[in-house]
């Protein structure tokens, strides 16, 4: 799949069991191999960056197995050290794995390559490796120098004293030194260097440590003294909490598309400091409810939510969900000190700016900071989402502001949910379609119109816009064979559409369309999958809170196949004839019922037997027989179907 299309949203609401944290998920799983005794791992995460720190562990002879049913991991801890002294290490993108087992590697005595995707190459390194080579690790550069892949060589360690190490790139050098200096069996101090950046993050791994026994004293978030003759012992079982940062796009989504929406997995005592999130969120206006093991959030009881301008350096992954949220405010909005964003999966800043323009925002991007301005309408736009999972996650929730948008490389979630476009379809409710489809003359256009009507919804009669191609394209000059000259004229038509009237650049061609010439045009354009395809996106606009009637022959299996309700609305011939040959007597015109009745066979024939589009009965539309009803019973019908 290259790509996701959301559909526009009418809301959200529900609930969602997180998946476990990727922060807490890798932390423990280095923690449970260094340890001695056996851990039982219960809710871990399932994703790519998972598995990148499972099979390292693997390949360095550490022995872990999944109970499939339970869903538990049991890793049988090394004691401090890795039974395999040479190995090849890929860890893909994962820097909650690459920076950790770095550490660990270096002072543990073999000698060992790690590598990853070409963007690990690109992400800082270097303030990790300098503070090891203070301690007398033997770490050098393979590739560039400051950056992975790195060579780890067995080297005489120095432990004790001071080590430097800067805090304000990214805090993931700190944690990899807390977790990895208990090795060396004295005590260390470390003094970070510069502003610490993302502090919730090292007291993640402050308090995984404790539970795993080794107890650091920090002092204010300078120092962080590691105490000596300890050892990392199993605790026995861990429960990995819900993911903090993932939880975000589900508040977000109960704040912007109405709510309430829960997530389930973090609340009120959780270790991550990405639950914060919610805090930000009610400085837009949303309401927050926080229980032990959830959170939930709705939209704000004063309407749109609050443009905002907050410092986000304590959690900058959650923050990427403001940036998106920020659509859907009232004002220009500053999120501040996130220079980290830089140096993530992607540059994040750049990601977001470029991306936010997309769908019509006016972005000021600095070297930390973003500045969102909300268009008066979102655009229908596709998302290039850089290999990163959080610009494909957050930017599902644009669809809630009742605008269609494109996902590219939605599979880019995997690298730590998943299941994240199911889980979100779950909550997110579509604005509904009715198409319909059936035969000519089955008198589907006067059913759909009265249907759109009763429910209040936009109705789009399809066929007149292949109507409107080919009076285009007689008024132009060009020729029924030309496809690429009549898909041209199809992604330009200067259409508009009003109760009843249809016209072509302002000029009212409602009958015009109608014309002989017109409906054998419309036929002969309509089997061109160029013409089809320059009219999809145009179709799709028509799709607006609070639903759409769609009739014609695509509708319910290539323009609206997520349609909830789809109606094939048919007749027999001689019936349908019957109708015509009435309708043409009351206007006056002569008719006769037999060429009718072998018009309209052959055009049944014709319609079916097309290899573009044909006509027939979609598997899961309902079949309505109106051969038997009037007209009145054909709507009551329809309108059954679509209220339930
Ligand atoms: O429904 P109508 O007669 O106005 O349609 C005009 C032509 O366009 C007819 O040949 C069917 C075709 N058509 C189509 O191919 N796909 C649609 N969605 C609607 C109409």
């Amino acid at each position: 799949m290259d790509f996701l299309d959301l559909p526009p949203m009418l809301g959200a609401r529900g609930c969602v069991r997180l998946p476990g944290s990727k922060s807490i998920s890798n932390r423990t799983l280095l923690l449970a191999a260094l340890a001695e005794g056996k851990t039982e791992i219960r809710d871990l995460l399932a994703s790519d960056d998972i598995e990148r720190m499972l099979d390292a562990l693997r390949a360095l002879g550490i022995e872990w197995s999944r109970d499939g049913e339970s869903d538990t991991y049991r890793v049988t801890g090394g004691a401090g050290t890795f039974p395999v002294k040479h190995a090849d290490l890929f860890l893909g993108n994962a820097g909650t794995a690459f920076r950790p087992l770095t550490a660990a590697l270096a002072l543990s005595g073999g000698e060992y390559r790690l590598s990853g995707v070409p963007r690990m190459h690109e992400r800082p390194i270097g303030d990790l490796v300098d503070g090891l080579r203070q301690v007398g690790a033997d770490v050098r550069y393979a590739g560039t120098e400051g950056f992975p892949p790195l060579h780890i060589l067995p080297a005489v360690i120095r432990p004790g004293g001071v080590v430097r190490v800067r805090g304000d790139v990214s805090s993931q050098f700190l944690t990899a030194l807390l977790m990895a200096l208990p090795l060396t069996g004295v005590e260390t101090t470390i003094e970070v260097v510069g502003e610490l950046i993302s502090k919730p993050y090292i007291s993640i791994t402050l308090e995984l440590m404790k539970r795993f026994g080794v107890d650091v004293r920090r002092e204010g978030w300078a120092r962080f003294v590691v105490p000596g003759g300890v050892r990392y012992r199993s605790p026995g079982t861990v429960f990995v909490e819900g993911d903090a940062s993932s939880a975000s796009y589900f508040l977000a989504a109960g704040a912007i598309g109405g709510g309430p929406v829960r997530v389930e997995g973090v609340g009120r005592d959780s270790i991550q400091g990405d639950v914060r999130f919610a805090e930000a969120l009610s400085t837009l206006g949303a309401e927050i409810r926080v229980g032990d093991n959830w959170i939930e959030a709705e939209a704000s009881r004063k309407g749109r939510l609050k443009a905002f301008d907050l410092d986000l350096n304590h959690i900058p992954d959650a923050a990427m969900t403001l940036a998106v949220a920020a659509l859907f405010t009232d004002g220009p909005c500053r999120l501040r000190n996130i220079a980290s964003w830089r140096v993530k999966e992607t540059d994040r800043i750049a990601a977001m700016a470029t991306e936010l323009r997309k769908v019509g925002a006016t972005v000021e991007e600095g070297a930390d900071y973003l500045c969102v301005t909300p268009p008066d309408e979102l655009t229908a736009a596709a998302i290039d989402t850089y290999d990163d999972h959080r610009v494909a996650m957050c930017f599902s929730l644009v669809s809630l502001g009742g605008c269609r948008v494109r996902i590219n490389d939605p599979r880019c979630v995997n690298k730590t949910f998943p299941t994240y476009f199911e889980r979100f379809l779950d909550i997110a409710q579509p604005v509904p379609v009715v198409a319909i489809d059936g035969p000519s003359a089955s008198g589907k256009g006067a059913v759909a119109a009265r249907v759109a009507a009763a429910l209040g919804y936009h109705y789009l009669d399809s066929g007149s816009l292949y109507r409107l191609v080919a009076l285009a394209a007689i008024k132009a000059g060009v020729s029924f064979d030309d496809e690429r000259s009549l898909a041209e004229l199809a992604a330009g038509l200067p259409a508009r559409f009003e109760p009843a009237r249809v016209f072509l650049a302002d000029v009212d061609v409602t009958d015009a369309i109608r014309s002989e010439d017109c409906s054998a045009g419309a036929s002969r354009v309509a089997v061109m999958p160029d013409v089809r395809a320059a009219l999809l996106d145009r179709q799709r606009d028509y799709r607006r809170v609070p639903g759409l009637v769609a009739e014609g022959r695509d509708m319910g299996s290539v323009v609206f196949s997520d349609a909830a309700t789809k109606i094939f609305l048919t007749a027999t011939a001689e019936t349908r004839a019957e109708r015509r040959y009435k309708q043409l007597m009351e206007k006056g015109m002569a008719a006769n019922m037999e060429s009718l009745l072998k018009d309209l066979q052959d055009r049944d024939a014709r319609d079916a037997a097309r290899p573009v589009a044909p006509l027939k009965k979609l598997p899961d539309a309902v079949l309505l027989d109106t051969t038997e009803l009037d007209i009145d019973q054909a709507v009551g019908f329809v309108l059954d179907r679509a209220r339930s």
